[in-house]
């Protein structure tokens, strides 16, 4: 059963929340993007406003870097802080491996590259993203360079994807990433088996950046639900 939209907000809210407890003076942080993500930031700038020393935060998209700024949390950027403490953000999917579905905002290459650039990856998601296999919500998005849509597409129609190029919400215009990409949203009938073979055959793909897949990245989840808070690691 899907659960009401505000018990859905109230369970975001939570994870993100208790995960901004985690944040420790003199903290380098990475911000996640998302709904979840904005949660943390929220409650991360309150934390800040109330005495909170952080060296400073480096944000996942334009989107969270603006909402940072206006929360109050210090940005930085990985040109001056290149390795950073911790990095929490949200999910599309996570699987009892930890292994994790991310992009569905379309930030996904920014993600990947704040998430490794951070000792610690904390994920926090409401309890609706726990799936046993990967892709079965949702699709698996893959960052496309635009001049390479359509053999980029062939390829990954010949890995059994089903492909849409994403397009933004209410208009016939494609999304456009931060970094000028567009997104191939990749579908698996019956989910993906394979998370790690799946993905290294999408990485080979030149014009390929890169996918959503985060698999063996994030070390511990801050799923909010019916029971309240549960920490998986
Ligand atoms: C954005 C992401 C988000 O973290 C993911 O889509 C989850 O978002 P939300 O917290 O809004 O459900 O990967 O690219």
């Amino acid at each position: 059963m899907i659960p009401h939209e505000n018990l859905l907000e109230s369970w975001k809210k939570a994870a993100g929340t208790r995960a901004a407890e985690l944040v420790e003076d003199g903290m380098l942080v990475g911000l996640g993007t998302g709904t979840t993500a904005h949660y943390f930031i929220t409650a991360l700038g309150q934390r800040i406003q109330e005495g909170l020393q952080i060296k400073g935060a480096v944000s996942s998209s334009l989107g969270s870097q603006e909402l940072a700024k206006k929360v109050g949390i210090p940005v930085t950027t990985l040109d001056f802080n290149p390795t950073l403490d911790l990095y929490i953000d949200g999910a599309d999917e996570i699987d009892p491996f930890l292994r994790l579905v991310k992009g569905g905002g379309g930030a996904l290459l920014r993600e990947k590259i704040v998430a490794t650039a951070a000792r610690r990856f904390v994920v926090i998601a409401d309890e609706t993203k726990l799936v046993q296999r990967l892709g079965t919500h949702c699709p698996i998005p893959a960052e496309v360079v635009p001049f390479a849509i359509t053999p980029v597409r062939r390829r990954l129609e010949a890995l059994g994807a089903l492909v849409k190029l994403r397009q933004k919400p209410a208009s016939d215009a494609p999304f456009i990433t931060d970094n000028g990409n567009v997104i191939l949203d990749c579908t698996f009938p019956d989910g993906v088996a394979d998370p790690e073979a799946i993905d290294t055959a999408m990485q080979r793909i030149v014009g390929l950046v890169d996918t959503g897949f985060f698999l063996k990245m994030a070390e511990e989840a801050i799923i909010a639900g019916k029971d309240g808070i549960k920490v998986l690691r």
